[in-house]
């Protein structure tokens, strides 16, 4: 009996690599074998090696060019001999036959479905139950990805891949054969007779990387196709094409989790052999399939699966393939028998599913939003749907191209997704559901607020609205100056904005700094209180540093970081009305087009204006402490490091946090991702600390530790 195996196999070790490797480089400079059939065979392990490097380990060792003439070589030597040609030879994935019909076929065990579950509750009436239908009071579960794609079963029968077939109604499948063979990831041929194993059917999921699905959807979009849904049914699509090339050319892959059959010559069930589901998975990764093994956890307790899935639930963005959820398996095959199955799934899996990211809904009418610099922004305003536990009513719709790019009509139901923390987007019309009462979207030409006529520069994707004192682009300018991006005055939202500029009291961003307290506090709604707050807040950012008041002026393409590398080699704001444009591109990181827009903006008199009446009413014009370039000593201790503070500090505050980590060599960042390297978790820190830990890259310490580590006393 074979126990669960604790090594990792691998299909070659190291010493077949490097023979491997290094007769693909001899190959390619031209040597080759003395014989037809020698060549072959070398030629058609190597190509081996190769799609077993990028299709299952995603590690090529080669570039695609160098593979792809090891390919040719083969392919020719066929043509010259076609009595060496067989049919696991690599270049007979794709045969060149459209298949006219598929064939019904039996799986030789019936592919159910699982169970599902949602939350920890459900998952312990699941361990309960299974503890009860085997008597057992420790259970050990195997937990892995839930893939997204088309569930496929294939057949080997004397290590040759003889049988594929999709799911179908899960008794019967259509019989793909052609198209399983030009899935790379899925092995012409794969040694089972050295385990004792004769027929083996496998389960596994058709999937096609995230990234690659994005990519082939741009290619779609330039040569004018459809463009493809989703990652999960461009999969489940080209296993039921027609055409194997297609299938091929969707860059399918296929991870295998489970072998639902296995038998000897004589039929002689040999799963039991096995022990644990695991064992069959280990098995599986040896012979050279692609099996989840990085996101695979053997859990003690239904805790500790609970805590996985959940970790997975926040990961699931980040992994590079589609996934809905964790699927839950009792790793030991004889309590999975004494659990047993109802018609419809085993009772010794379930299926963890994730909260659902795509709703369909409908396009209701299209709003056209208009931005501080005049973009305008098609936003979708569609029937309220749930995604990801958020209620959605609004869909960024980009830009016109994207709009037409897609087909997107006024009366279209829609696919919306909202992935993690991302905006919801739109994924596509569901043009099978028109009934011809749609109608295209007219996208404007003119200004819908000043009438203007719109502009577009050509490598620009926005039309925009150039006239400088559309109302609403003054409205926005001032929301955008007082944020807290910008000048961060507390208290002073759109709303107020909004209304004060109806009542004639806004025009110009001047006009913030010289409003009439005792009218505000008069308003309906409003009061002392917060009259006198806004004035606190509005006389404390007078003060800010004249990055944060750059910034706050709205120039086009003028970002926080252009307006800090400015601040730090100006003395008075007024200096930049005698820069030139060469002043601007002097300095690293600042292009022409900013240094041009921020140079014609110091040329405008009426905003020249604007800045003196601000300077007279007390907003600070010179460089303050803040302003001044960062030093960093050539030895600081976080030169090179991403950093990122979540949660309550209770040393400093959050902005002086961030000070010391620049000045220690660190650069701040925003979000939770690969590319962090530290995050440091005050109190109460949330998901964003659920998340780095889940990423298992992020080193994760206190506010103390951070401090220890650039040498700063703590000051209690
Ligand atoms: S095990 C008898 N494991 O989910 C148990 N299924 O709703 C068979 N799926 O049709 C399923 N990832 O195609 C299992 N790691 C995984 C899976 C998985 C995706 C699909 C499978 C099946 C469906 C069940």
């Amino acid at each position: 009996m074979r126990t669960l195996a604790t090594q990792r196999y691998t299909m070659y070790n190291a010493k077949d690599e490097k023979r491997l490797y290094e007769l693909s480089k001899s190959l390619l400079a031209g040597n080759a074998a003395m014989f037809p059939e020698e060549q072959v065979a070398q030629l058609s392990d190597v190509i081996r090696y190769h799609e077993w490097k990028y299709y299952v380990q995603n590690n090529p060792v080669v570039s695609d060019f160098e593979y792809d003439q090891l390919y040719k070589k083969l392919e020719t030597l066929e043509k010259e001999h076609p009595d060496l040609l067989s049919s696991e030879s690599p270049t007979q994935r794709v045969s060149s036959d459209l298949t006219e019909e598929f064939k019904t076929v039996s799986h030789i065990i019936p592919m159910l479905s699982l169970d599902n579950s949602y939350n920890l509750e459900d998952l312990q009436k699941f361990d309960t139950q299974i503890k009860k239908l085997t008597g057992e009071s420790d259970i050990e579960y195997v937990v892995e990805p839930k893939f997204d794609g088309g569930s496929i079963a294939v057949i080997y029968e004397n290590d040759k891949l003889t049988r594929g077939a999709t799911r179908g109604n899960g008794a019967q499948g259509e019989e793909m054969t052609p198209n399983a063979r030009a899935i790379r990831a899925i092995p012409l041929k794969a040694a089972f007779s050295e385990h004792g194993i004769y027929k083996v059917e496998l389960r596994g999921e058709a999937v096609i990387r995230k990234d690659y699905f994005e990519k082939l959807n741009k290619e779609r979009i330039e040569e004018g196709l459809p463009i493809l849904a989703n990652a999960r049914n461009s999969a489940a699509g080209a296993l039921r094409t027609k055409d194997p090339g297609e299938t091929a050319k969707r860059g399918i892959e296929a991870f295998i989790f489970q072998m639902g059959y296995a038998v000897d010559k004589q039929e002689v069930d040999m799963l039991p052999g096995f022990v644990h589901h695991e064992a069959t998975i280990h098995l599986l990764e040896g012979l050279g399939f692609k099996v989840a093994h990085r996101s695979r956890k053997i859990c003690k307790t239904i805790e500790e699966v609970h805590d996985f899935v959940k970790e997975w639930e926040l990961k699931r963005d980040d992994y590079p393939y589609e996934i809905d959820g964790m699927v839950i398996k009792v790793n030991d095959f004889a309590l999975q028998e004494k659990c047993g199955y109802t018609s419809h799934h085993p009772r010794w899996a379930i299926a963890f599913k994730f909260k659902a990211k795509q709703a369909t809904s409908k396009l209701l009418n299209i709003e056209y939003q208009i931005g501080k610099i005049g973009s305008i922004t098609p936003v979708a305003k569609i029937e309220a749907v749930q995604l990801a536990g958020v209620t959605v009513t609004s869909v960024s719709l980009h830009n016109e191209d994207f709009i037409t790019g897609k087909d997107i009509r006024i009366g279209d139901t829609v696919l919306v997704e909202r992935a993690g923390d991302v905006i919801p987007y739109i994924v596509k019309p569901m043009v099978e559901l028109r009934d011809g009462s749609e109608h295209p979207v007219e996208f404007p030409r003119e200004c819908p607020v000043c009438n203007t006529p719109l502009i577009r520069s050509e490598n620009e994707a926005a039309w925009r609205c150039p006239n400088y004192d559309c109302e609403e682009r003054v409205i926005q300018r001032m929301i955008f100056h007082v944020s807290k991006d910008a000048m961060d005055i507390d208290g002073f939202g759109y709303k107020f904005i909004r209304k004060f500029y109806q009542l004639g009291w806004l025009r110009t961003l001047a006009d913030i700094y010289q409003l009439d307290y005792e009218q505000i506090a008069a308003l309906e709604g409003f009061g002392q209180k917060s009259a006198d707050k806004l004035r606190t807040s509005i006389n404390k950012a007078k003060k800010n540093s004249i990055r944060r008041f750059l910034h706050s002026l709205s120039v086009h393409h003028l970002g926080k970081r252009a307006s800090q590398l400015i601040a730090e080699r100006i003395h008075h704001v007024m200096d930049l009305k005698s820069w030139k444009i060469e002043d601007y591109t002097d300095i690293p990181d600042i292009g022409p087009v900013v240094a041009e827009n921020v140079y014609d903006f110091f040329h405008d008199e009426k905003q020249m204006a604007v800045l003196e009446e601000m300077e007279a009413l007390g907003v600070n014009m010179i460089q303050t402490e803040a302003d001044k370039p960062i030093e960093v000593a050539a030895d600081a201790p976080l030169i090179g490091k991403t950093i990122l503070f979540t949660g309550t500090l209770h040393h400093m505050g959050r902005k002086e946090a961030q000070k010391l980590a620049a000045e220690a060599g660190a650069k701040n960042i925003s979000a939770i991702s690969s590319n962090l390297n530290i995050l440091v978790a005050g109190e109460k820190a949330g998901s964003k600390l659920k998340k780095a830990i889940a990423l298992g890259t992020v080193e994760v310490m206190t506010e103390e530790e951070f401090l220890a580590l650039i040498g700063k006393e703590i000051n209690v």
